[in-house]
């Protein structure tokens, strides 16, 4: 008996791995086992020798089992150390690099844009690109026959021979959004609607598709001097310059009356452009009055409310703050543009200080 404990014994101690465990354990005290064969003999046995024999080969068993986990235990432990010495890795090692895009100079105007007037109480609204030529136009006080329509260089879009109603078209600016927004707001409302404007046109300071922020504020009593307040700070804000000369020019839209254009002062020295100082004085924007028929093509009574209106090339003033020379190239897609011009994500606007860079 000691023999056989001695030679399992010794066999689990040294034994490498779980299946050469297995292989002990079945040859031992499986089925057909030294120590099952031995015990199945007691039947055989005198009653002596089955009191001292069976006890004996009993504990043995249990001894093998036990010596069996305890050795499958000290296996698995191996097993983990060796993989936490062999498998690790530096956490203080640098990251591997990846390139990371940048934020288009039109978005990141967009958001400036939309931060300053936000905080003026203007909510942002959006309309579709595909307008109907009603809204587009004539709810807008550009009849049929108005040379603005012509002016305009609108792209079509195509109807079916027997359908005669007039096409839609793309956009041409984003003034449709103030009647959309009349009509499902009605008044007061303070809103600005930044999008995609599309016009058959193509040089440098003209691309097919382009970008607009239109803003309007409807009230009882909202004045031309309102709208000067709101461009000034808009101004400030969004140029980083404390004091700002705004020109007001009188001029002629449609959809307003009285309508101004209005010109920041300016210099060019040296080729770049300063706001707030010099003898220049640079176009940004056209505003006004909101037109009677204007309210009320938008559901508004225009004896109770009037408001202003204005509309501003979004690429346009992105290209004066940051300095890029030519539009076509903010539609090129070009990779080397976007790094030099895009954005960093984290550079999000200020409030009031649009983007210190
Ligand atoms: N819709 C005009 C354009 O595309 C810009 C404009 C001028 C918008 C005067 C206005 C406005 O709201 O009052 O050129």
């Amino acid at each position: 008996m000691d023999d056989v404990r001695e030679r399992y014994l010794s066999a689990i101690a040294s034994a490498e791995n779980e299946s050469a465990l297995e292989e002990i354990r079945l040859k031992a005290i499986g089925k057909k086992g030294e120590i099952s064969l031995k015990m199945r003999e007691l039947g055989k046995m005198t009653h002596d020798e089955r009191k001292k024999t069976g006890p004996e080969l009993n504990a043995l068993k249990d001894e093998i089992n036990r010596a069996l986990s305890a050795r499958k235990a000290a296996l698995e432990d191996e097993a983990l150390n060796e993989r936490l010495r062999t498998e690790w890795f530096d956490v203080t090692m640098p990251a591997r690099h990846r390139r990371q895009g940048t934020i288009h100079p039109v978005s990141q105007v967009t958001e400036e844009v939309t931060a300053i007037f936000a905080d003026m109480g203007f909510s942002v609204a959006e309309g579709p690109q595909i307008e109907s030529d009603w809204h587009n136009f004539d709810a807008l006080n550009i009849p049929g026959h108005h040379p603005a329509r012509a002016e305009m260089d609108t792209f079509y879009i195509h109807r079916d021979c027997a359908d005669n109603r007039p096409p839609d078209v793309l956009r041409t600016h984003t003034s449709p959004v103030q009647i959309r927004s009349m009509q499902s707001h009605g008044a007061p409302v303070r809103l600005i609607a930044p999008g995609r404007v599309y016009r058959a046109d193509y040089d440098q300071t003209h691309t097919p598709m382009f970008h607009q922020v239109e803003g309007l504020a409807i009230d009882a009593d909202i004045s031309m001097a309102n709208l000067k307040w709101c461009l000034e700070e808009f101004v400030k804000a969004f140029f980083e310059v404390d004091g700002v000369e705004l020109r007001f020019r009188a001029s002629h839209f449609p959809f307003t009356e009285p309508s101004a254009e209005v010109d920041i002062r300016c210099s060019w020295k040296g080729g770049t452009l300063k706001v707030g100082e010099g003898d220049d004085w640079l176009e940004i924007l056209g505003s006004g009055m909101v037109h009677p028929k204007v309210l009320q093509a938008g559901s508004i009574d225009p004896e109770k409310w009037q408001g202003f209106a204005f509309g501003m090339g979004i690429d346009r003033i992105a290209m004066l703050k940051y300095g890029i020379p030519d539009l076509r190239s903010f539609f090129d897609s070009d990779l080397r543009w976007l790094r030099h011009y895009g954005f960093a994500s984290l550079d999000v606007p200020t409030l009031h200080g649009g983007i210190s860079r």
